[in-house]
């Protein structure tokens, strides 16, 4: 049995490639400081990775890399439940009780999916459509009522207490399914591009100097931070005046998310410079913090049977929880269930 302490947070990342710097203080750091203070699921969404197309195999290396990311950033498996989505089959099928409790004019409204699509929408998957009602699934088959994301995920979580309002009316249970919070930093919500400060970091950027991946050796991370955009002035004084300059702002809130120090300390610490000193404290700063989690998810892919024995137990975990909740939403909404 899991002991259900007061909250419960649950929160995914997507196995579709080598996670990023962004996703590390969007999301990760948040889950690993969240974890002693609630009852916390984090989930490898590998249903939500095949609205796009994925290889197989390479799907399943990167859950696997998933796994081993979020235990080398510091979450413990013994007191959070890591699983991957698809192990756990009531996700899915709340899913389909949740497409028929959205409304399409909601799902019309998500500017994820206009992302995503593109100019070709007639042609993409009708999941990619649907991926907010499974990643509302998500949350409320646990009854979740914390959930850390990055600040692009915020449409999508309002989506989900409308969804979780409408659901509790329709059926007449009031407070079924929790509200859910999002948890989102101010600052390190939306870490952006390395050459584009006006465009998030992303894994589907061409550019690898777009990004610092948690895989990305030390040379590499020091290269890739000499090689981002700066501004032809020297460091502003003034935070109002950094935050007109995207790329100086994006570095020092990369700086303040990996260290703590606020960004204002920083801003005194470097004012009237050029970039070089602060860009070199930087690398070094990522180069201390990345390379332990970058050897640690190296050394944990080694021992698959580990992760897998891992995931199985947070299958097993999960699936608890999951289950019941299925249950009485089928109830609830007048299915028949065999007792057996
Ligand atoms: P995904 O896999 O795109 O990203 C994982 C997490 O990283 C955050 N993130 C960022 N944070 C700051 N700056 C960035 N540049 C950046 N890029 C990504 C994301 O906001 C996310 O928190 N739909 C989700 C996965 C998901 C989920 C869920 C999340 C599925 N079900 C239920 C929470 C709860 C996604 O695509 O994340």
């Amino acid at each position: 049995m899991i002991e259900m302490k007061k909250n419960t947070v649950l929160s995914g990342v997507q196995p579709s490639g080598d996670l990023h710097i962004g996703n590390y203080l969007g999301a990760i750091k948040n889950f690993v400081d969240m974890q002693n203070d609630y009852n916390c699921f984090f989930c490898i969404v590998d249903l939500h990775a095949i609205t796009v197309k994925q290889d197989p195999k390479i799907l399943k290396t990167n859950t696997l890399e998933v796994a081993a990311t979020y235990i080398a950033s510091g979450i413990d498996p013994k007191t959070s439940t890591i699983f991957n989505q698809s192990s756990v089959s009531a996700h899915a099928e709340l899913a389909w009780i949740i497409n028929c409790v959205t409304r399409m004019g909601w799902l019309n409204r998500m500017t994820q999916f206009k992302d995503k699509a593109g100019a070709d929408k007639e042609n993409a998957s009708s999941g990619l459509f649907t991926y907010p009602n499974l990643m509302a699934a998500d949350i409320l088959i646990y009854k979740a009522t914390h959930v850390p994301v990055g600040n692009d995920q915020k449409q999508h979580l309002e989506l989900t207490r409308d969804i979780a309002q409408k659901f509790n009316r329709d059926f007449k249970c009031e407070n079924f399914f929790p509200i859910p919070e999002p948890i989102i930093d101010k600052n390190i919500s939306r870490i952006m591009s390395l050459k584009d400060g006006s465009q998030k970091m992303s894994k589907s950027d061409l550019s690898e100097y777009s990004r610092i991946n948690l895989l990305d050796e030390s040379d590499i991370i020091i290269k890739k931070i000499r090689k981002a955009k700066t501004a032809d002035t020297l460091m502003p004084e003034k935070i109002k005046d950094i935050l007109k300059l995207n790329e100086i702002n994006n570095l020092l809130n990369i700086y303040s998310g990996f260290t703590g120090i606020e960004k204002q300390m920083l801003v005194e610490k470097y004012k009237g410079q050029n970039f070089s000193n602060f860009k070199s404290d930087l690398s070094d700063i990522l180069v201390e913090q990345i390379k332990p989690i970058t050897s640690e998810i190296k050394k944990l892919m080694q021992n698959k049977d580990y992760l897998l024995e891992i995931l199985q137990d947070g299958q097993n975990k999960a699936n608890e929880v999951a289950q019941k909740t299925l249950n009485d939403v089928y109830d609830l909404v007048g299915f028949i269930r065999n007792e057996t």
